[in-house]
């Protein structure tokens, strides 16, 4: 079945495995399937919900854009476009701010880690961001959204506001539910230094992720340093229960090797892990150092991202503007 695909991820820099394993992987296997339409966003309006660095802000857009093609996807099958490029994300955000209720919006656990203790001081931005995701979805009648764990509960949100819309407007289907693509054991990759924590592009250690700008040696020394425990390697999944760190590593080495869990613990269970992180390090220079490369390469062609977010943009345009005519007649406009 054809699907519909939208996903976007947020120029704001150090771009690094998680993202990739949990998003940018499966972006290109669905760019790679004929059957589908695929828009992936540069989301940089999101990106401006906690204080950004003008000129930085303007590389990472650019970055960002490197990374998707440089990963694999290709701008000739799917559509590339930065989120400010197209008004209709602002305005679909508005109207469905005024749809969704506090209540949905008080649970999403993702605010309250980002904002920290001091809630007062975080932007309103910041608290909304997740209207503005399912403006995104929306307005593409998107039927499937690739994205890691912790995009799910903004999914569900997406999901409820979709239907609210439909049934508050009595326009049964005019807003697409759209169904989430999480892979199952690898949608959650933990910081290096720590498996109890997200791996994550603000963690003020570098040794806790692998950037996708990394060079071999940074990658085989991050891989090298990563934490683990005492214990060997087992054959069980339920064994590594509590052992959070091995699992990451494991899930780590499935992910990148297109294998299932149970094969790597059949390759790895009762070895140590200074083998898993010796062939861990080997598969993943190999891999993601050709991407590093190329987004090095690609950048430095400005022009070229510039041509491809502004023909992006443009065909986005036409589906996201058509939605929004629609959405603003419905509501009386
Ligand atoms: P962002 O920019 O934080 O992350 C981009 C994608 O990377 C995934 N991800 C991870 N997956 C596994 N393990 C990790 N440690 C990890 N860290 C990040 C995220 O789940 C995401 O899929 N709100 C979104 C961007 C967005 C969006 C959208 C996504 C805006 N509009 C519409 C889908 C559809 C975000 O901030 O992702």
């Amino acid at each position: 079945m054809s699907k519909k695909i939208f996903s976007g991820v947020q120029p704001t820099g150090n771009l690094h495995l998680g993202n990739y394993l949990g998003a940018i992987k499966n972006f290109v296997e669905l760019n790679n399937d004929e059957d589908n339409k695929c828009i992936f966003c540069v989301v940089d309006l999101h990106a401006i919900t906690v204080k950004q660095d003008k000129d930085e802000l303007k590389n990472n857009i650019r970055e960002t854009t490197a990374t998707f093609i440089a990963s694999g996807i290709d701008p000739s099958k799917s559509i590339i476009f930065n989120q400010s490029k197209v008004y209709a994300h602002a305005e679909g955000s508005w109207i469905l701010s005024c749809m969704a209720p506090m209540g949905w919006l008080n649970r999403m656990t993702q605010f309250k880690e980002k904002a920290g203790k001091d809630k007062e001081k975080a932007s309103v931005g910041l608290y909304i961001y997740p209207i503005l995701m399912a403006s995104d979805i929306l307005l593409y009648d998107a039927t499937h959204v690739p994205v890691g764990e912790d995009q799910k509960q903004h999914l569900e949100l997406t999901r409820d506001i979709a239907q609210k819309f439909n049934k508050d407007f009595k326009c049964e289907n005019f807003l697409k539910v759209p169904e989430p693509l999480i892979k199952k054991n690898f949608s959650r990759i933990m910081s290096l230094k720590d498996g109890l924590k997200k791996m994550s592009k603000s963690d003020q250690s570098d040794l806790s992720r692998i950037n996708l700008t990394d060079t071999k040696d940074e990658i085989v020394n991050k891989i090298k340093k990563a934490k683990t425990d005492s214990y060997s390697i087992p054959n069980e999944e339920e064994k590594l229960k509590d052992r959070p760190e091995a699992e990451n590593l494991l899930g780590i080495y499935s992910s990148i090797s297109d294998q299932t869990l149970d094969k790597t613990l059949d390759q790895f269970g009762g070895k140590n892990f200074s083998e898993l992180k010796n062939q861990l390090a080997e598969i993943l220079s190999n891999k993601i150092y050709p991407i590093s490369n190329e987004i090095k390469k690609l950048i430095n062609d400005k022009q070229y991202l510039d041509k491809i977010l502004s023909e992006g943009a443009d065909k986005a345009e036409q589906i996201a503007g058509k939605k929004i005519k629609e959405m603003k007649k419905i509501i009386g406009f």
